[in-house]
């Protein structure tokens, strides 16, 4: 294992979304650059900004937002960071997903068309592009409209050419396979990481048909009554390797599944640089199935 900590080392090996967008298997989830919880404006423009520099300078090129991170907020920020974009960066963003205020419960999901027809064309306005290289559906849950007509209107989005890709967040296995009968799904992101296997499911169905899995929360570890379970594990390895047990999280992320595509979110250059550093930690085979072994992950996609 080399270069472990090493923020000027780039991330090896690639994840190819819609079989045309080459990244690198670690990306950055933006959400983290918003005010308190996932409302307003980041307090530290000038950090955000300059953080999102470091983030393409070290060579990350897939970066996770949404238009309700904000609301709005977070892409603006991306924009003003980085525009005009390097032209290898593709930015993933989400809409459909609505805030009713800066209580963090206090949300839900629209799937109307015209609704969701404007968060296409204002994403595009605020990140100031033609055409979004991947956009997600950010919950299948809108009670409004069935899915399958949801996914008709990014299928329409598309078509118009204003979406390249579509990707869908937080759903099930099943409707990853009803979404398929209606248009090309390119790349999935839901909650998964060492201490929660939401997305074990759909992982599995990602992982058959080629398709990004994009984890969110990647680098998690309990720190709940089950926490010494997990440091009973990660500690010893993190301390075999000589990095941190953030890294030995990602590191395993990577082993998982040859479809993954983390996007640890940070606030911080150091844990960046750490974060991208974490795609050089090898792992044995018997180190990565004492990690997968933590969690039961079967029928954990109910
Ligand atoms: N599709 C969805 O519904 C959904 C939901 C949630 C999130 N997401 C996406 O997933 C991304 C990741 O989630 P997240 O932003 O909550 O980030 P995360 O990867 O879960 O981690 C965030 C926390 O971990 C800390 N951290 C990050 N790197 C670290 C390191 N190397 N060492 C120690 N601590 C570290 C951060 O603190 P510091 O800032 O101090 O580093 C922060 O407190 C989001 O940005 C968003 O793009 C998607």
């Amino acid at each position: 294992m080399t270069n472990n900590g090493n923020p000027d080392m780039r991330v090896p090996g690639t994840v190819t979304i819609g079989g045309d967008l080459v990244v690198g298997r670690i990306g950055f989830g933006a959400m983290q650059l918003t005010g308190p919880k996932v409302w307003g404006e980041y307090p530290d423009r000038d950090g955000g900004i300059e953080l999102l520099k470091e983030v393409v300078d070290a060579g990350i090129n897939f970066i996770d937002t949404a238009d309700v991170y904000g609301p709005h907020t977070n892409e603006i920020l991306i924009h003003d960071a980085l525009h005009p974009y390097p032209a290898d960066l593709v930015i993933a963003t989400k809409g459909g997903f609505v805030r009713g205020g800066p209580d963090y419960k206090d949300w839900d999901a629209v799937g109307n068309r015209v609704y969701l027809r404007q968060c296409v064309y204002t994403s595009l306005r605020r990140l100031d592009l033609d055409r979004i290289d991947l956009y997600y559906l950010h919950a299948p849950t809108a009670s409004d409209v069935p899915f399958e007509q949801q996914m008709e209107t990014l299928a329409e989005l598309q078509q118009e050419g204003l979406i390249r890709h579509i990707g869908l967040s937080n759903l099930t296995a099943a409707q990853l396979r009803t979404a398929q009968r209606i248009v090309e799904i390119a790349a999935v992101t839901a909650h998964y990481n060492v201490g929660v296997r939401l997305g074990a499911e759909l992982l599995e169905a990602a992982e058959r048909d080629g398709i990004p899995f994009s984890p969110w929360h990647p680098a998690a570890i309990p720190r709940d009554h089950t926490a010494s379970r997990f440091s009973s594990i990660l500690q010893p390895i993190a301390k075999e390797y000589g990095v941190t047990v953030q890294q030995v999280a990602l590191a395993w992320q990577l082993h998982r599944s040859p479809t993954m595509l983390p996007i640890p979110g940070t606030t911080n250059v150091a844990h960046m640089a750490e974060n991208l550093a974490a795609a050089s930690v090898s792992l044995t085979p018997v180190e990565v199935e004492a990690i997968t072994d933590l969690v039961t992950e079967a029928g954990s996609d109910k």
